[in-house]
């Protein structure tokens, strides 16, 4: 196949199947953008998601590598952890490595679809198996409340990953009131020590509003109580956001 695209729909439709087909996808430019379907063209045999090719092109400089390794330095066997947006379970799969085996330890998956919940479920079975995926709690609901079973300080690890379901639903996307409400229900469950970990996506509509709400929220936490983060790459304007509240 030749790498050609005449019209502004055509590109459009290029972009969405990349996004669609790309959970780690940090499309931020038209030069980005460019580069990233080319390299999908021309490597259509050898590389198959738009994933594949950012990891490729950003390696260890990604949003997500940094989020997992952060997680990864909080989080023990035994804790409880939550995933809020638990989409294709990618995050989950690694929140639940982290945090469970088959006597201690427990994940709360959460997610608004339906479809979001069972992709997390099949994904965690397959890769974990039976004995581990009882450790593991699924809630199909609006994460602007937790499940009441969870109780206050108890939580290791609050995981956020913003915006809409790769190859799902696009119009199902996380709002900036519900974030507000969810991190705001979410702050008291935190334990000392743990931490809360939200990426916002800048690249879609509203994603940039709710990424500066993340951030203003944050910014208005108690500094003897809480450390907060912004990664943010200062050379990409509408590059994901990583921000990290931590409980002291
Ligand atoms: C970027 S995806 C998450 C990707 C996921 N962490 C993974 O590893 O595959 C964002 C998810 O947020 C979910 N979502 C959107 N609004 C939500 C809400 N109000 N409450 C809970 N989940 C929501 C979407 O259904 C979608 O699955």
């Amino acid at each position: 196949m030749t790498a050609h695209y005449s019209t502004d729909d055509t590109k459009s439709a290029q972009m969405l199947e990349l996004m669609n087909n790309c959970y780690e996808y940090s499309t931020t430019s038209k030069n980005d953008v460019d580069s990233i379907i080319n390299g999908k063209l021309l490597a259509q045999n050898k590389i198959n998601t738009g994933a594949d090719i950012i990891i490729k092109r950003l390696g260890a400089s990604g949003h997500i590598p940094l989020s997992h390794t952060l997680w990864s330095q909080v989080i023990k066997v035994g804790d409880v952890v939550i995933d809020a947006t638990c989409g294709n379970g990618n995050d989950s799969l690694l929140l639940a490595k982290l945090s469970i085996d088959i006597k201690k330890g427990c994940l709360y998956c959460i997610d608004i679809q339906s479809e979001a919940i069972k992709n997390t479920h099949i994904k965690l079975e397959s890769e974990l198996g039976d004995q581990l995926v009882n450790r593991i709690k699924f809630y199909q609901q609006n994460f602007t409340s937790f499940p009441t079973e969870i109780l206050p300080n108890s939580v290791k690890c609050i995981v956020y990953n913003l915006g809409f379901l790769p190859r799902g639903n696009l119009s199902i996307i996380t709002q900036t009131q519900d974030t507000l409400q969810s991190l705001r229900a979410a702050l008291p469950l935190v334990t000392r020590g743990g931490l809360i970990s939200v990426t916002c996506y800048r690249g879609h509509e509203g994603g940039e509003e709710e990424a500066a709400a993340v951030r203003q929220l944050a910014a208005t936490l108690d500094p003897d109580k809480w450390r907060v983060f912004s990664h943010d790459p200062i050379n990409r304007a509408l590059a994901p956001v990583l921000i990290t509240v931590y409980k002291i």
